[in-house]
């Protein structure tokens, strides 16, 4: 265990000693405020933020800080941070509806007309500076939108809003509640997506888009697919145990969350290079969790969106593809690199 409390801190924020108070001060770890707002006093053995107004002992400071491994991420998540993020969801959608928004088109051009826009709340962040900012800070603190992960600090220090000129995706949790959002371009430019940041509420290992939504699950196999709009459309097509990775390779911690609820996983990664090595890796992690794993060929098409959209019978042929999906083991086989690596799989089949 740490000695001290600045010693804990010094972990997950730079903290310089102050003679004179013979206090830590540093940027809070919590409101990520540009300035030294947060204070660590080892006499006392406590932590405080002068603008969020976080403080605790070495206990509580390891419980928001790491509340997976701490205990605190089932029920009762932070009530403020939900209504802020529940907020903010409304704000987008209410952008998106406005008649002869250019999302709107966007969407449309996708297949996802008004009705899709509200069963899966998606919304629009405007390309103001500070748009969703200026109307939160009249009824929260500035270190609690902070907090929030919706809003960066400028280098002048002005505070701005993370997301801007973007289609606003909504991830939600068991209860149905926003606690984060990925974020679309309307054009080539880049990033394509932007995700949350990682929250008291949200982290991008643990999570999976449309996963709490994933219903009957006796019997029947999860369709695992790399973007929100790959799960947009398969859900739309009825195929309704699906679920999304969010901007990041498939962890253990999903693995586990899927083994908790599914016996198979259908892998619906995309078809290129970058598909295949993201299915390989998946197939690692999600055998140990004792899931049994097939891959399923999109080809000539990309991803599953644009298989069941621009294939006439998409969705008859997204079925054809589940029936004729390759066992994980064939699949690895498939694509082996060099002679060793075959025979490694084709043992472990043996064994
Ligand atoms: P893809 O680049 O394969 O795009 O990203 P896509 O899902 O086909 O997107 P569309 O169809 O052009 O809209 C797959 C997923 O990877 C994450 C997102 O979660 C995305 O849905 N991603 C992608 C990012 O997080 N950042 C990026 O810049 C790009
Ligand atoms: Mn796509």
């Amino acid at each position: 265990m740490y000695e001290t409390i600045s010693e804990l801190v010094a972990r997950y924020t730079k903290v310089t000693w102050d003679p004179v108070s013979g206090k830590h001060f540093g940027s809070c770890p919590f409101c990520h405020g540009r300035t030294d707002t947060f204070m660590a006093d080892d006499r006392k053995g406590i932590f405080f933020c002068y603008a969020c107004g976080a403080s605790g002992d070495k206990k509580d400071f390891l419980a928001r800080m790491e509340p997976q491994k701490h205990g605190m991420m089932t029920g009762q998540k932070n009530p403020l941070l939900l209504q802020i993020y529940e907020e903010a969801a409304y704000f987008y959608y209410t952008e998106l509806t406005k008649t002869d928004h250019p999302g709107r088109q966007y969407l449309a051009d996708r297949g996802i007309s008004m009705d899709g826009i509200r069963e899966y709340g998606l919304g629009f962040a405007p390309d103001g500076f500070s748009v969703l900012y200026s109307r939160m800070i009249r009824r929260y603190r500035h270190g609690e939108l902070m907090a929030s992960g919706l809003f960066k600090l400028s280098a002048r220090g002005y505070p701005y809003d993370f997301f801007r000129n973007r289609i606003m995706f909504p991830i939600m949790d068991e209860n149905g509640d926003v606690i984060a959002f990925g974020g679309r371009v309307l054009d080539d430019s880049k990033p394509k997506y932007l995700n949350s940041t990682e929250t008291e509420l949200f982290s991008k290992r643990r999570n999976l888009y449309g996963f709490p939504y994933t219903q009957d699950t006796r019997g029947q196999a999860l369709i695992l697919c790399e973007g929100y709009l790959d799960y947009i459309t398969l859900h739309r097509a009825g195929f309704y145990n699906s679920a999304a990775v969010l901007g990041t390779a498939l962890t253990q911690e999903h693995a586990r969350l899927i083994a908790a609820r599914y016996k198979e996983v259908l892998l619906a990664m995309d078809s290129d290079e970058a598909g295949i090595h993201a299915a390989k890796k998946s197939i690692e992690l999600l055998r140990k969790a004792g899931l049994l794993v097939k891959v399923l060929d999109f080809s000539p098409y990309k991803d599953p969106d644009e298989l069941i959209r621009e294939e006439p019978l998409g969705i008859e042929e997204f079925r054809k593809r589940i029936e004729h999906a390759l066992p994980a083991h064939m699949f690895l086989a498939r694509h082996a690199k060099e002679t060793g690596e075959l025979i490694d799989i084709l043992m472990q089949q043996v064994v």
